[in-house]
């Protein structure tokens, strides 16, 4: 009944092809029990392409990735790539895709799990309960600024130069993300930049309090300075519910708040791009943790958040609420019954490989659906 998505799927380098094979259980699983029907296609990114296309992503792929409803991504970075230019890194896969697609809005949800309260470095009284969602801002500011690069100085010394920049629409459109999420939560926004210091972040306060007065008078706006928003998740991170900040603050705080809630191994993301005329938006989604090389073929890595981004994809992509809820539902009850990861490890739990959590998601899918 249901008609047939597109669905390019992109493991990259380091754990993604581990955890990604984790989200193939699943998706299996959805195609045989629950009328999912895909057309999936598989590419290789960042050094995975490097290594056999000689660029960290080729432009097929970006126009697959164009053509897709959906784009499910690993992670990308692998410290064999740490010493090319910044044109060939394995990171500028994701950058392009983020800029090519005009993705703007990077979703990352930090939420705590009951069973995994211990696992947070803070105290459970802090964390319990946490619930917040950070939009950060994807295809601006000091990451594609102009000017930029490194040159050398007529006295032989050598200068590295970065810009931050923001313009109006660009603040106005990721704003208006943050205020449409506050008001299907708990109605709360909080604004990030350094106005104390940098005109862009003085531009972007203005934007925010222009646009919540003029179209979202109901919804309770805060503006803070970054540096203390980093001391304030730390604090008391109950406060928040939406943050919204620019690119490079929300790559600190979205690192900061997942580890509030015990495991970055355990946080998906979505990442939108603007509504088109025919309804469909872009969008890409990807687990927080990046490629871990540490720990990358060891079969010990964390699918959680491979699996709970292509939940979030169901649910914004595909319009499928309800395998969402069932796929966060069998992750939330693996957990319950003790089943933990290394990276999620705690006394008293039974400590499981990557590929023993995904038959177990799997497992505990067909007896919430049976
Ligand atoms: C992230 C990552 C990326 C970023 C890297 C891999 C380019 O840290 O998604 O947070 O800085 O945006
Ligand atoms: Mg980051």
């Amino acid at each position: 009944m249901s008609e047939t998505k597109k669905l390019l799927v992109l493991p990259g380098d380091g754990i993604g092809p581990e955890v990604m094979r984790e989200v193939a259980k699943v998706v299996q699983w959805l195609q045989a029990a629950r009328g999912l029907k895909l057309d999936i296609a598989e590419e290789l990114v960042g050094g995975a392409s490097l290594a056999k296309h000689g660029v960290p992503i080729r432009d097929e792929v970006i126009a697959l990735a164009k053509e897709a409803d959906a784009v499910l991504f690993g992670s990308v970075g692998d410290p064999a790539w740490a010493h090319v230019g910044f044109d060939r890194r394995p990171e500028v896969a994701i950058l392009r895709l983020r800029s090519e697609l005009e993705l703007f809005a990077n979703l990352r949800p930090a939420k705590v799990f009951d069973a995994l309260i211990d696992a947070s470095t803070l105290k459970p009284d802090v964390v319990r309960g946490l619930d917040i969602m950070i939009v950060r801002e994807t295809v601006g500011g000091i990451y594609f600024g102009e000017p930029r690069g490194i040159e050398t100085l007529p006295d032989g010394s050598r200068r590295g130069v970065n810009t931050e920049v923001y313009t109006t629409g660009e603040i106005e459109r990721v704003a208006r993300v943050a205020f449409d999420l506050a008001r299907v939560r708990r109605n709360r926004v909080t604004s990030i930049e350094k106005c104390n210091v940098m005109e862009s972040g003085l531009l972007w306060k203005e934007v925010v309090t222009d646009l919540r007065q003029r179209v979202y008078p109901d919804v309770e706006l805060t503006h803070m300075l970054a540096d203390n928003c980093a001391m304030q998740l730390v604090r008391n991170p109950l406060q928040f519910d939406v943050l919204v900040t620019g690119n490079l603050f929300g790559d600190l705080l979205s690192d900061l708040a997942a580890m509030l809630t015990g495991s970055l191994g355990m946080l998906p993301s979505a990442t939108l791009g603007a509504e088109q005329a025919d309804g469909k938006r872009h969008a890409l989604y990807e687990p927080i943790h990046g490629s871990a090389p540490d720990i990358a073929g060891k079969g010990i890595a964390n699918p959680l958040a491979q699996i709970l981004s292509f939940a979030m994809l169901l649910r914004y992509s595909f319009d499928r609420e309800a395998d969402a809820v069932l796929i966060e539902t069998a992750v939330s009850n693996v957990l319950a019954s003790g089943l933990r990861t290394a990276d999620i490890m705690s006394e008293g739990m039974a400590r499981v490989g990557t590929s023993v959590m995904g038959d177990a998601v799997v497992k505990e899918l067909g007896k919430l659906a049976g």
